[in-house]
């Protein structure tokens, strides 16, 4: 309707002029603003359908060669919103019964106009209500957030299309039930018990959710309960409306870990420098003093401890070293099948008797990388392999290269990845992996440098580490390398032409 609400136009299906005016007559009468134009056939009533569009259509029972019936099904077909009023001279309890069966708003009788304004009056505002009913549901059946309706008794009542999607629930199978199948066991009930705490209230309730899918997978929202009150003020619903925000949390933890751990490399790094010096300087004096032959034996002998806790000191300052990027690496052109078939018989005597490994390395793959760095950083991911499966386990490495995406796109890359059948971790451990000195080892079983040097080696070598686990769920350390061709100089200088396959 354009214009000021009240006026509307009203289309009649009349083929007596008289009776048109009438009927008009009787609606301007009440005070009812309106524009009305009149059609006598079929054809008439579907070209006005399309260009006059009226609001409510008034339509004489018997019509020549059409009745009402007919005008209903045309109305049903092409204007289904718009209501029909059945004007007619005599009714029958038969023809009023099939008039509305066929969809008619109403029926009046033509001695008995009074009635008319009033009629449509009501048809009008029962159209109104059922195009925003209509519209809602289009906006909330289309939204991106997914919504869900429960009962007071927190029984899915109704779901829109975007809850199918996100958590892979159809409508069918969620109706019924209690949102609890949605349930990832990332939230304690102390935090569930003030949600429901907030709701009874009749507050509103923000926060956010660790969902599990239908396939397991979790899905991070941020979520907004509302109590639903009927016209008593008594809460009936509940609605729940729930924004996916997996991708944006997952990209933000990630950027702060990284930053983290770019920040404690650069200090590690720059103090393991420093102190390498001082480590240099103090060994060199010692060995100096060894020199000399003619000092007192046990002299000697505290020179000697003094050159082996240097030592001791210099290997711990070259992991810090590592994880600081700020060793000197010698990169060549490496096959990583052939360097793993290498230490395999290492990696046997490491594992013992029970842990399986599984290599599986069906072509070479060839990589720019420092051989020993890339020796210590398999050995590190071993070891802590080993240490997850105490009473035994399954140890599975894996290579293989990926084309890059060609013109400008990602180089091609190698990949080695490192998986055991081991306890897992959990996400906690999983926000300080790289860091050093981080280790949930006994006192004198780890230092925490293992994962830092390999965080170190691998970005310094242009690479990086990707981990998945979950506790009781294993662990998988995924290195990417920049990839190689087979006799390509000593590298050193990145190459983004796909290695072979
Ligand atoms: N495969 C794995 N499975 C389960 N937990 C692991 C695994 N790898 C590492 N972790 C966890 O990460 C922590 C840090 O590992 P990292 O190698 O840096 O240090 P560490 O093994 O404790 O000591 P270090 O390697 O210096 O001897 C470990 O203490 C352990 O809790
Ligand atoms: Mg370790």
């Amino acid at each position: 309707m354009e214009g000021p609400a009240e006026t509307f136009r009203i289309l009649q299906v009349e083929d007596d002029e008289a009776d048109a005016r009438l009927a008009e007559r009787e609606l301007r009468r009440a005070g009812l603003v309106f524009e009305a134009r009149r059609v006598e056939t079929k054809e008439g009533l579907s070209r006005a359908l399309a260009e006059f569009r009226p609001d409510v259509i008034l339509a004489d029972y018997t019509l020549p060669g059409f009745d009402a019936l007919g005008v209903l099904d045309v109305a049903r077909r092409f204007a289904p919103a718009t209501p029909v009023l059945v004007v007619t001279g005599t009714i029958t309890e038969e023809t009023a019964v099939s008039c509305l069966r066929a969809g008619a708003a109403d029926y009046l009788l033509k001695d008995r106009l009074g009635r008319l304004p009033s009629a449509v009056t009501t048809a009008l505002v029962s159209r109104r209500t059922e195009q925003e009913r209509r519209l809602l549901a289009a906006a909330v059946g289309q939204a991106d957030e997914s919504i869900v309706i429960t009962d007071d008794a927190a029984r899915i009542h109704w779901v829109n299309p975007a809850f199918e999607r996100t958590t892979g629930y159809s409508k069918e199978e969620s109706i019924g039930q209690n949102p609890r199948i949605l349930k990832s066991g990332r939230q304690d009930e102390a935090f569930y018990a003030e949600m429901w705490k907030t709701l009874a209230r009749g507050e509103v309730w923000r926060g956010r959710f660790t969902n599990r899918r239908k396939d397991g997978t979790l899905v991070e929202a941020d979520a907004t309960i509302s109590p639903v009150r009927d016209a008593s003020g008594a809460v009936t619903h509940y609605v729940a409306v729930q924004r996916d925000v997996t991708r944006e949390t997952a990209l933000q933890r990630q950027l702060e870990l990284s930053q983290r751990v770019e920040a404690l490399g650069r200090m590690a790094g720059g103090i393991a420098h420093d102190f390498n010096n001082l480590l240099g300087v103090i060994r060199g004096y010692a060995e100096l003093l060894l020199r000399y032959p003619q000092g007192p034996d046990d002299v000697r002998a505290a020179l000697e401890e003094m050159v082996r806790a240097a030592d001791r000191g210099a290997r711990l300052t070259s992991q810090l070293l590592a994880f600081g990027r700020r060793q000197v690496l010698k990169p060549h052109v490496v096959d990583l099948r052939a360097a793993l078939s290498e230490m395999d018989t290492m990696l046997r005597r490491i594992l013992g008797e029970t842990v399986e490994l599984e290599v599986r390395a069906p072509a070479p793959v060839w990589v720019s990388v420092d051989p020993g760095r890339l020796e210590q950083v398999v050995l590190n991911l071993v070891v802590n392999a080993r240490d997850a499966m105490p009473a035994g386990g399954r140890l599975t490495i894996e290579v293989q290269s990926r084309d890059g995406d060609g013109d400008g796109g990602s180089p091609a890359t190698a990949l080695l990845r490192i998986s055991d059948t081991g306890e897992g971790m959990t996400a906690d451990v999983l926000d300080h992996l790289f860091e050093p000195f981080f280790t949930t080892k006994a006192e004198g079983k780890g230092t925490g440098l293992g994962l830092a040097t390999v965080y170190g080696i691998v970005t310094q070598s242009g690479g990086a580490v990707l981990v998945d686990s979950a506790p009781g769920c294993g662990a998988t350390f995924q290195i990417s390398l920049p990839s190689a061709l087979q006799g390509e100089g000593p590298a050193g200088e990145k190459s983004n032409r796909p290695g072979p396959a």
